[in-house]
């Protein structure tokens, strides 16, 4: 998004075409008759949507609800969220991936601390100028939270307007979305913003459906959709070409001493920063090549035996993991800076660890070899 985007305050001055004055109504309406009960919609604060909308950024509904009961009832407020312990934050964030979205959740509370003495701001400049907030969620803040005619537009409201309109420009090209968020902001009843705004959201959840045909027979805006009347609905939005994933082919190693098993914490920046990982490398070891660097850990081989592979797509980077189960003696030494070797009900209850390892965790309780 360019610049005058990112800055506009989310208010517009320009009047909407006519043709779509009757939408705001319409879609007002059909959200209060449709949408799901889902747990931040049931309770309203600016805290309870400054962690929803974060944590639905880059991931589905249905994987949300499950934690964010859960992530409030360790972090209740800007305060505790602002002083988490970073181990125990990841903990809480395990499974939802994209960590670095938890990261700039405990940034952004302090800024909020700090500059805003603990309370969520209301206006959509202060919200945009917070760690991790962009202009959707400081759109999201704005109207779902605190009731302003701000715009909320994340990827279903713009392959809603893109429809609506028969925008067939790329929409992740800046000017594009900037044109849809003048738009929906032009639209914005002063009465009900984050009710259209949501459900706009819901609609594009519900009816006007992400890689599958619309389900334009139910839409409560059929009668003003030009991608309907055009009949090109289902071949819109455009989105441009995104960059290939990088791929990665690396070799994760699950080192177990009976029922510990080894884990390293990585780096604090970087990719999956202050997560825990079974040990792996770059390039497909040979067996020979694992036995060796488990012993440069210092510890003794007794076993053997090569998992199934796996991948895990990250935005940028795809990691196709080989690996292997290398059982090994006790150790007779302290073990390296950043390792440890918990027992397998402590590795899963205290210790983050990402999903791209899953295969790998997922085993952990599996009985070992002979
Ligand atoms: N996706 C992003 N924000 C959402 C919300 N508030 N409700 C449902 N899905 C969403």
């Amino acid at each position: 998004m360019s610049d005058r985007n990112r800055d506009r305050s989310g208010e517009n001055p320009d009047r909407p075409p006519a043709c779509l004055a009757p939408l705001p109504a319409l879609i007002v309406d059909w959200y209060r008759e449709n949408r799901r009960r889902l747990p931040w919609r049931e309770t309203v604060s600016p805290y309870r949507t400054l962690i929803s909308e974060i944590m639905l950024q880059q991931t589905r509904v249905e994987a949300v609800k499950p934690y964010f009961e859960r992530f409030l009832a360790t972090f209740p407020d800007i305060v505790s969220l602002s002083d988490a312990d970073d181990d125990l934050l990841n903990k809480a964030w395990e499974g939802l991936g994209y960590y670095s979205r938890a990261r700039n959740l405990k940034k952004c509370a302090r800024e909020i601390v700090d500059r805003f003495g603990g309370v969520i701001p209301q206006s959509y400049s202060d919200l945009l100028s917070l760690s991790g907030i962009g202009p959707y969620t400081a759109g999201a803040i704005a109207a779902f939270a605190y009731g302003q005619p701000v715009a909320a537009v994340d990827g279903n409201v713009l392959r809603v307007t893109a429809r609506i309109t028969a925008d067939s420009g790329d929409v992740l090209t800046p000017t594009v979305k900037g044109r849809l968020t003048d738009l929906v902001s032009s639209l914005v009843p002063k009465d009900a913003p984050g009710d259209f705004g949501q459900g706009l959201i819901e609609l594009g959840a519900l009816v006007c459906l992400p890689n599958r045909p619309p389900k334009c027979d139910v839409c409560p805006v059929r009668a003003l959709c030009r991608g309907y009347a055009e009949g090109i609905a289902e071949r819109l939005p455009v989105r441009g070409k995104k960059t290939e994933r990088k791929l990665d082919r690396r070799t994760v190693l699950v080192i177990r001493s009976g029922t510990r098993t080894l884990l390293h914490k990585r780096p604090a920046r970087g990719l999956l920063a202050g997560l825990w990982e079974f040990p792996n490398f770059s390039g497909g070891f040979s067996e020979k090549e694992a036995l060796d660097a488990v012993r440069a850990y210092g510890l003794e081989p007794l076993r053997v035996v090569s998992l199934d592979p796996s991948r895990h797509l990250f935005t940028h980077i795809e990691w196709q993991m080989t690996g292997y189960l290398v059982l090994v003696g006790e150790p007779d030494r302290p073990l390296p800076d950043g390792f440890v070797m918990p027992e397998t009900d402590d590795l899963l209850s205290r210790y983050a660890i990402p999903s791209a390892f899953s295969a790998y965790t997922r085993r952990l309780r599996d009985p070992l070899p002979r």
